[in-house]
């Protein structure tokens, strides 16, 4: 079963614009500065909101794999929504048992915790990211 929203994924073009819409626009005052994450094909910052994060995510390299998204999307848009479970190997083994698609192994998140995504077609369209909640929650 999932538990809390972590956090709601947005490709951007630009993540340091991004932040600044958020901040200027919304008037966001905490973030976490943008940084790479090469094995994962992006670079990523966060917006802190009182209740969860956004995650902004920029195309890093030729290969990742946000660019056929952003080419759908030049200006950006809502990408995917991260709940947090457990753990992530049960909730694999879950999903697949329930006929999901999950799409590639776990692998470790912008939060540093195994992460799995589930294809878009088993949620209604939607993106799913399930995370292991991080242990000094
Ligand atoms: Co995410």
């Amino acid at each position: 079963m999932v538990g809390r929203l972590n956090h709601i994924g947005i490709a951007v073009p630009s993540v340091e614009e991004a932040m600044e819409t958020y901040r200027t626009l919304y008037g966001a005052t905490e973030f976490v500065q943008p940084f790479d994450m090469p094995a994962q094909g992006v670079r990523v910052g966060f917006v802190n909101l009182p209740n969860s994060q956004l995650e902004l995510i920029e195309p890093l390299g030729d290969d990742s794999p946000i660019i056929g998204f952003l080419e759908r999307n030049p200006k950006g848009g809502q990408h995917h929504v991260c709940f947090e479970v457990p753990d992530i190997n049960e909730a694999a083994a879950e999903m697949k048992a329930s006929g999901a698609t999950v799409l590639g192994e776990p692998r470790i998140g912008a939060h540093g915790t195994p992460v799995i995504f589930i294809h878009p077609k088993n949620s209604h369209g939607v993106l799913i990211e399930l995370m292991e909640t991080p242990k000094d929650h």
